[in-house]
């Protein structure tokens, strides 16, 4: 047992102790034949991360490999489902999803995260939780423009009309990935090229099998 501060954790809590696991993630991934890893999509709202995110989801599932995709829209739903879209509320939100997609990465799970992540710092904050090579950032590079024709949900055009405040691109920054470990402009390629880039550098990376 560790004591949680020698973590660095800093949690308000005292008296409280850490417990390792028995079952390691090493130990998860020999016995599942793969490693684990964190998909980190970000890009803004209409760019397509949540498509390529489920698209590439269900390709891991073809391959056999034990995915999960946490969606911005859904997790709203539930666990910050507490939270609206302040600058406060967005770092808050992931923050918690950082610590979430820590523990399935602990679970020896592929976790592919969709979330407009628009602060640097945040997305920033969240790759520091895990080691290097662990946090791969995806960035969803789709022009605003072409997000704003394509406004499969609408937002854009009540964000303009001043019915929805601080909506990222409109009126609220998006600051875009400085070194992405992946960067695809989502509005220009079609959904099958761009899973295709996100498989090569898992490929790359040995998280997916080397095709036979
Ligand atoms: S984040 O900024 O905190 O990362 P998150 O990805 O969870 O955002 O949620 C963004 C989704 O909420 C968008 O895809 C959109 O559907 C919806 N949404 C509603 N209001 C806003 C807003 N003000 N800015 C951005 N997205 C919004």
């Amino acid at each position: 047992m560790i004591q949680a501060q020698q973590k660095d954790l800093n949690p308000k809590a005292k008296n409280i102790v850490w417990h390792e696991a028995s079952v390691n993630r090493e130990a998860i991934s020999n016995q599942r034949g793969h490693k684990s890893v964190i998909l980190w999509f970000t890009g803004l709202s209409g760019s397509g991360k949540s498509t390529l995110a489920n698209a590439v989801n269900a390709a891991l599932f073809d391959y056999g490999l034990a995915s999960y995709v946490l969606d911005g829209d859904n997790i709203r739903h539930g666990l910050c489902k507490d939270l609206g879209f302040s600058d406060f509320d967005r770092e808050e939100n992931i923050r918690r999803i950082g610590e979430v997609s820590k523990l399935f990465l602990d679970a020896g799970i592929i976790v592919l995260t969709a979330f407009v992540s628009p602060f640097r710092a945040d997305r920033e904050k969240a790759r520091s939780l895990v080691d290097v090579g662990d946090f791969i950032e995806i960035y969803c590079a789709a022009d605003i423009s072409i997000c704003e024709v394509r406004d499969t949900k609408g937002l854009y055009a009540k964000a303009r009309a001043g019915e929805i405040k601080e909506f990222t691109g409109v009126s609220s920054p998006y600051e875009e990935p400085e070194r992405p470990e992946i960067s695809i402009d989502t509005g220009k390629y079609d959904l099958e090229n761009c899973v295709q880039s996100v498989i090569d550098k898992l490929i790359q990376i040995g998280v997916v099998p080397t095709p036979k």
